[in-house]
């Protein structure tokens, strides 16, 4: 039995890796695709989409969504994740297009499809959930699930001190989105909350260059392991495609951790999300409330979760609080080599 899974995206190196994870996942039907603005300009995450779709010969409709967050102006990461988005790679031309409708009626319009069986994962700024919520306000009871990329649970901030990305680009969408699935299902069981998987934990998710020569061996694809004493930029010699494009992505990923005094490493927040989407035992997770901080002026974006109930409401979110990075690098590994094996 497939899963019909719906992707919200702001693509992103780790948002790529995330899809080319569900591509490869025969339990998973990637039934749409919705663009976000986020890492790079909203055109250019649908461009990344579609260029994406090309290379892997699927077939999948990809939705543009809004331009701007829902009140703050766009801010883009290209220091992160490279000029167009994917680091130093380059995707294939392409004349597939973009849905007719937006990216907020997508969500809606795949929930409607798939009523109860919906799988959502959003990647990227909650800004085409938060505008698909105004048009649908049953979205919370149509999906089976959502899982959420973003935030950081009493853990540092990747973008201030104390905010995430995917937050801190869009905080009032983001609080919204909380808020729509408290009310929808604070008072029951918790098995319908969102899973919110924050820095906390994706940052144990850390691809390294021998877990890539592995991927690489996976894919019978040859492949030089990459070090961090090569000239910046070196372009990939891989003979598969995709491992080519995925290796040129990483390189510029590794290239920003390393500035960040992390270590010649990248942290594949995005792929954790899809791949708990498919399998939430995955990680474990603890109930909770957690709301968005709108207004400070240093902790604007913070995400803060009342563990104590201080707060005295229900929970709004499965907050991921465990997961063994081994189990998941071999089940990306194993998928994604599969899938390139297959393409090659
Ligand atoms: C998140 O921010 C983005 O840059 C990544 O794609 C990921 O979704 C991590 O904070
Ligand atoms: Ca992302």
């Amino acid at each position: 039995m497939t899963l019909p899974v719906f992707v919200d995206v702001d693509t992103g190196v780790d948002d790529a890796m995330a899809l080319v994870y569900l591509f490869g996942s025969d339990d998973a039907e990637v039934v749409g695709i919705a663009s976000t603005a986020g890492n790079v300009p909203v055109q250019q995450v649908c461009r990344n989409n579609l260029g994406l779709l090309e290379l892997c010969g699927m077939d999948i409709p990809v939705s543009k969504g809004s331009e701007q967050p829902v009140k703050a102006p766009l801010r883009t990461a290209e220091d992160t994740h490279g000029p167009e988005g994917i680091g130093y790679a380059r995707l294939p031309p392409t004349n597939r297009q973009l849905t007719a409708y937006d990216a907020a009626e997508a969500w809606v319009l795949a929930a409607q499809a798939y009523p109860g069986e919906l799988i959502g994962v959003a990647t990227g700024p909650l800004t085409n959930l938060a505008l698909a919520l105004r048009k649908e306000p049953t979205l919370p009871t149509l999906l089976r699930r959502l899982v959420i990329m973003g935030g950081s649970f009493d853990y540092r901030g990747n973008t201030t001190p104390v905010a995430e990305w995917n937050i801190s680009v869009d905080p009032e969408a983001a609080a919204e989105v909380f808020a729509a699935w408290g009310a929808a299902w604070g008072s029951q069981e918790p098995t319908h909350l969102p899973i919110v998987l924050g820095l906390n934990l994706t940052e144990n998710i850390a691809m390294t260059p021998a877990l890539l020569n592995r991927l690489a061996t996976a894919a019978e694809s040859s492949s030089i392991p990459m070090s961090v004493l090569d000239d910046r930029g070196t372009r990939s010699v891989a003979s598969n495609p995709l491992i080519a494009v995925l290796e040129d992505a990483m390189r510029f990923y590794f290239e920003f951790h390393f500035d960040q005094d992390e270590g010649y490493l990248a942290h594949l927040h995005d792929p954790l999300a899809a791949a708990v989407a498919l399998d939430p035992d995955l990680v474990t997770c603890r109930p909770t409330t957690i709301d968005v901080e709108l207004t400070g002026t240093l902790t604007r974006g913070m995400t803060i979760a009342d563990w104590s109930n201080r707060w005295g409401r229900e929970p709004n979110a499965l907050i991921g609080v465990g997961v063994d990075p081994k189990v998941f690098f071999d089940r990306f590994i194993a998928r994604v080599g599969a899938f390139a094996r297959r393409l090659g």
